[in-house]
């Protein structure tokens, strides 16, 4: 059976970056920075203009992506967009992207598992490619959640950006060690009210606003984060001292470092840009993952980790060689 190899990465943040001064001033929130800092190890976030959207940063992600892995979108036999923040209601983000990257008649669907999205989408791609029903797929993570805070609730809207990134995936028989050899899911429609957004299309004909329980959410994600991440080694055979790097979904530092700390492991082996992007819900381990490539840390050969939990509850782990 094809195994599912990253070929190529990408990721695009708004043009627009806000420190948490500059926020507190914008938006006219008690807050500071050094509670913001403090609490979350967030320094500053990119917020989407009026012209920028879901769309348009997922497809700037992708376009970096195919560069990287020296195709063109026509090559592309499936997109897939996680996000919870989509342009529109309907259609699904993915077919506008598809379009903007100038292509058409590929398989284009949107992913909705909020923060876990990408690891749900790329699991979802890793089935289809193995299964030999495609051959090559772009799978991004795109959000605006700047456009779904409730700006006068200090709790949350100090925490989240926008952003996206994107991998190119092919499906390769002779990938050696390399490529997706573990996923596991999961899901806890039971938590519903921890994190959710308080509209939609079939309840309140209003796009709504994000409401989260912090300090519950906080204490719930350490554990699942790092028992799916156990599950995740086990099923490919591996221990902890196998991982050269986590690419985690990046929520809050602290929750980073309670969850590697969980697994024996360093902190100097997380990847980490919540500190610059914050909180970019299913654009989050992309955006990591293309930064670690970038700067040279993540290097061919590594073995990743890349994990994250979101609202619904849903979580989720995917063991990778790169
Ligand atoms: N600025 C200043 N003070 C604030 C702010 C703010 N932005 N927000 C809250 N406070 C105040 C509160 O009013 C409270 O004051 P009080 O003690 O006088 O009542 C005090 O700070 C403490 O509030 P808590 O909510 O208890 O603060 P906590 O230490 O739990 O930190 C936080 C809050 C950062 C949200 C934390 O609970 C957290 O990180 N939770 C995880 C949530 C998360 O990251 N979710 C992301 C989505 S899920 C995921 O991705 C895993």
């Amino acid at each position: 059976m094809p195994r599912s190899v990253i070929i190529g990465t990408g990721s695009a943040l708004p043009e627009n970056c806000v420190s948490n001064d500059e926020l507190a001033q914008q938006y006219n929130i008690d807050t500071s920075d050094e509670w913001i800092r403090e609490r979350s190890g967030i320094r500053q976030r990119y917020i989407a203009g009026e012209t920028e959207t879901t769309a348009t940063l997922a497809t700037a992600a992708a376009r970096k992506a195919l560069d990287a892995a020296n195709m063109a979108a026509t090559d592309i036999d499936l997109i897939i967009v996680a996000t919870a923040t989509p342009d529109n209601t309907f259609p699904a983000t993915a077919t506008k992207v598809q379009h903007m990257l100038g292509t058409a008649g590929s398989i284009a669907f949107d992913v909705a598992a909020v923060c876990s999205g990408f690891v749900y989408a790329i699991t979802v791609a890793d089935a289809m490619l193995r299964a030999g029903q495609v051959r090559t797929a772009l799978v991004i993570g795109a959000e605006t959640f700047s456009r779904i805070m409730d700006w006068t609730d200090r709790t949350t809207c100090v925490l989240f950006g926008d952003g996206a990134g994107a991998v190119v995936l092919r499906a390769e028989s002779d990938a050696g060690d390399r490529g997706i050899l573990a996923s596991r899911l999961h899901a806890d429609g039971s938590q519903h009210d921890l994190l959710y957004v308080d509209g939609g299309p079939s309840t309140t004909q209003t796009v709504g606003h994000l409401r989260m329980q912090g300090r519950e959410v906080f204490r719930q994600a350490v554990g699942n984060l790092s028992s799916v991440m156990h599950e995740v080694l086990d099923d490919a055979g591996l221990t902890p001292a196998d991982i050269d790097w986590v690419v985690p979904h990046q929520a809050n530092q602290r929750i980073l470092d309670a969850t590697v700390r969980k697994l024996g492991l360093q902190q100097d082996k997380l990847i980490v840009t919540v500190d610059s992007h914050a909180n970019t819900s299913a654009a989050s381990v992309p955006l990591a993952l293309d930064t670690g490539v970038r700067d040279g840390r993540i290097t061919p050969g590594d073995l990743l980790i890349l994990e994250a939990m979101g609202g619904g509850f849903t979580w989720g782990a995917v063991a990778l060689r790169f």
